[in-house]
């Protein structure tokens, strides 16, 4: 059996990460770390409550000592990092914890990891030789891109963070660099677009749209809607973090995205189409749509060329933006109309 150390899995995408990966290595012990902000909910990870090699454990990834002890007392032998402040319009208005938990607390993992698993730079202890360290990171550490259609995040594509958040986000992903350069410690980095699916908190795009629909609330929708997201169903994203942590190179950074390039207005014009004919009422939906004024420093535009991920490693996305809408709805379906 191996112990995992996994963090902030109560949150969107790692609460479902877990049971996939519960699932899919009974050899895996998972140990998880997550403070429980408001971003986290214990509610999504209650499918795992009674598995034997699920634990939870609240505290904060900052926490050195917490981070120290967990390593002794589960002899911890690789590291997924979920954990970070992600809301980008948060980070406008208080960008001090950004900092906090996505540079400080990256840092303390990946140095607590470091002490732990080798003797010296570029020594691995004996029996800690496959230990890896897998920080899961953004595409919006590359900044925005033009509206040309050939103009795609690589994983060469320098980085130009813009909000408070993606610059946090990109101060984290150098300093895990710098761990692979300087110490030779075995980490990974992949950078994904936006996702969408089950259990992603209120606050975010996709549940906002269904919940003031359903609500009969107007839709808020940011300046002149046509900002371009690439968007990814949650469980490819999973499955492209298995296939990397299990099979990358060391040092390796991958872009994950799902070819699915979406403007805010097609994303609200669909869902809305979908919710007229499932949930039907006397207007549609889409006269609920109301532009507001925009977001501070919005990028125009992210796409991601997932081509290294795919001819090296073989990934390929199962859902399209149409397949896992539908997916998508069903579950908000399930939570807002109860
Ligand atoms: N959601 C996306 O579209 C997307 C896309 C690309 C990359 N990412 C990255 O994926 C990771 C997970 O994103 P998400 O959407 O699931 O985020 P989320 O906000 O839904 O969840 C974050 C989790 O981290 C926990 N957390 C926050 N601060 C903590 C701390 N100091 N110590 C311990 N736990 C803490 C929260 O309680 C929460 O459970 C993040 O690193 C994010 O940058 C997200």
């Amino acid at each position: 059996m191996k112990n995992i150390l996994l963090t902030g899995t109560a949150g969107f995408i790692g609460s479902n990460f877990v049971p996939y990966f519960l699932e899919k290595y009974p050899n895996y012990n998972l140990v998880n770390l997550d403070l429980l902000t408001y971003a986290g909910n214990l509610e999504n990870l209650k499918e795992c409550e009674s598995n034997p090699r699920y634990k939870f454990i609240k505290g904060d990834i900052c926490n050195r000592e917490l981070v120290e002890f967990i390593f002794n007392e589960y002899d911890i032998r690789g590291v997924i990092h979920f954990a970070a402040e992600s809301h980008v319009d948060n980070s406008i208005k208080n960008p001090g914890v950004f900092v906090q938990t996505n540079v400080n607390g990256t840092y303390t993992l990946v140095d607590v990891a470091k002490k732990y698993w080798m003797e010296k730079p570029f020594t691995y202890k004996p029996e800690y030789q496959d230990c890896r360290f897998h920080h899961i990171s953004t595409d919006e550490v590359y900044g925005t891109l033009t509206d040309d259609p050939n103009d795609l995040f690589t994983e060469s594509t320098p980085y130009a963070p813009n909000s408070p958040y993606s610059a946090s986000k990109a101060s984290s992903d150098m300093i895990v660099r710098a761990y692979v350069e300087t110490f030779g410690l075995n980490c990974v980095i992949t950078n994904c677009s936006n996702n969408y699916g089950p259990k992603q908190h209120d606050e975010k795009l996709i549940p906002t749209i269904i919940r003031n629909a359903l609500k009969g609330n107007p839709i808020p929708i940011y300046g002149d809607g046509k900002n371009i997201r690439d968007w990814l169903y949650v469980f490819d994203h999973c499955k492209g973090i298995d296939l990397v942590y299990h099979n990358s190179k060391k040092g390796e950074t991958y872009n994950i995205g799902g070819r699915n390039e979406r403007t805010n207005l097609q994303i609200v014009d669909r869902i809305c189409t979908i919710l007229d004919e499932q949930v039907p009422k006397e207007t549609s939906y889409k006269d609920l749509i109301t532009f507001v004024e925009d977001r501070a420093g919005h990028d125009r535009r992210y796409a991601i060329d997932a081509t290294k991920l795919e001819h090296e490693l073989g990934w390929k996305a199962d859902e399209n933006f149409d397949s896992g809408i539908v997916k998508t709805i069903e579950w908000y379906l399930g939570k807002y109309l109860i």
